[in-house]
């Protein structure tokens, strides 16, 4: 992962016709949270509640909590918008604050690892949902969150059996399986799915990967055409990092969703990952940037937000970081119709960025103790704005 640059119609024109509109789908699935799981949840296969957790994470009162009112989630819904985190599992039963910050703070999330292909698919040939279902998906359905699908098509977090010798025609009629069965394991619970993740250079070409190479360089088309027809009231995205700036990488991106469009493919939004570091310039022209994709007719969501600092935190390099997350919620809120703000954690101490950036960390909305810094003060600030 490289650091940020330097370091309607709510449709496509033409695609989509049996699409349900992103508004009439967000207040379907709103719906089918507050009474789930009989509506939405009910339409998948294999429900939530018929592999209930083992254990129930412990309850913690507000009060106890020592948060501000209202919530992030509240504040977002008054503006019409939802406010997420990626969930990672092992905290939630680890933690009973956690469990309860999630549940307070966030209406939407993304799972951080149980749906990435090692985790769904770890023998050739044997498809195992279990790990969404048993955590994950309950944990959302409870508290009324929506969800979205991490991720269908990536070079990344690959079961080991795909590195032993395939022909391209195996590997692409795997990778075509997966997206099928995936799709259709959870079909009517997903909101949103990231079809497509990190597709690009920084310069703007497309990347050589395993997927370019087997499928061919329309895989990206191909895929969002396999999820489309697996569940085609999904909204389908290509989701990215380093595209929060205007330059090569996001006019690559632009381009490439431009060109989709003309050709019909399903392609409903694009994601912004927003991995920022307090050690670069503040991404430029994000608003614009993100403006101009929204006049495609497709959703745009910043998709899992961080602000990275090297260690031990300073008071400057926390200004900075309270700084970039505002800026980031700022710029998001300029388009006409937001969606969703999702970071990629909201806990310092189960963040993925101590483990991958020598020396960072400190990235997220909450501390090791998970108590609240000034950035989550100030995205309070701007929604309540
Ligand atoms: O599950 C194994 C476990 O069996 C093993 O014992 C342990 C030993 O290291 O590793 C565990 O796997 C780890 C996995 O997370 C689950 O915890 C991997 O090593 C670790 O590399 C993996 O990191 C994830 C990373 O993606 C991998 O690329 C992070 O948690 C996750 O936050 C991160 O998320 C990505 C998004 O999907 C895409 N955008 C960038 C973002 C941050 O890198």
């Amino acid at each position: 992962m490289s650091p940020q640059a330097s370091g309607v119609e709510d449709r496509a024109p033409g695609a989509n016709a049996d699409l349900p509109s992103r508004r009439s789908a967000l207040g379907l699935f709103a719906g089918a949270a507050v009474a789930a799981p009989a509506t939405a949840l009910a339409a998948g296969p294999a429900l939530a509640s018929d592999r209930p957790p083992a254990m129930t994470p412990a309850a913690l009162a507000d009060a106890d909590l020592d948060l501000p009112s209202p919530s992030l989630r509240e504040l977002a819904e008054r503006r019409g918008l939802r406010i997420g985190t990626a969930i990672h599992d092992p905290a939630v039963f680890a933690s009973p604050r956690y469990a309860a910050i999630l549940a307070r703070e966030f209406s939407i999330v993304s799972p951080e690892n149980v749906m990435k292909w090692d985790t769904v698919e770890p023998e050739h040939g044997l498809a195992d949902f279990t790990a969404a279902e048993h955590i994950f998906l309950p944990t959302a359905a409870r508290n009324r969150q929506l969800v979205r699908g991490h991720n269908l098509v990536w070079h990344g977090q690959l079961p080991s059996w795909l590195s032993r010798t395939w022909t391209s025609a195996q590997l692409a009629s795997f990778v075509q399986a997966h997206v099928t069965d995936e799709v259709t394991a959870f079909r009517g619970r997903i909101f949103a799915w990231d079809v497509i993740n990190e597709p690009l250079n920084e310069d703007g070409t497309l990347a050589t990967n395993i997927w370019s190479t087997a499928v061919g360089p329309d895989y990206i088309a191909t895929a969002l055409q396999w999820a489309h027809a697996a569940d085609p009231h999904a909204r389908l995205y290509i989701n990215d990092f380093n595209l929060e700036a205007i330059g090569p990488k996001s006019d690559a991106m632009y381009a490439l969703v431009k060109g989709l469009q003309q050709r019909g493919i399903p392609i409903h939004g694009v994601g912004f990952q927003g991995h920022l570091d307090v050690r670069f310039p503040f991404p430029s022209g994000m608003a614009e940037n993100l403006q101009r994709f929204a006049a495609l007719g497709i959703d745009v969501a910043v998709t899992e937000a961080d602000v990275r600092m090297p260690l031990p935190v300073t008071p400057a390099q926390l200004a900075t970081q309270t700084s970039y997350y505002s800026q980031m919620l700022s710029a998001y809120l300029t388009v006409p119709d937001p969606v969703s703000f999702t970071v990629w954690g909201f806990a310092d101490a189960y963040s993925w960025v101590d483990g991958f950036f020598t020396g960072e960390g400190a990235a997220t909305l909450f501390d090791k103790n998970l108590h609240p810094k000034p950035a989550y003060f100030a995205l309070r600030d701007i929604l309540t704005a």
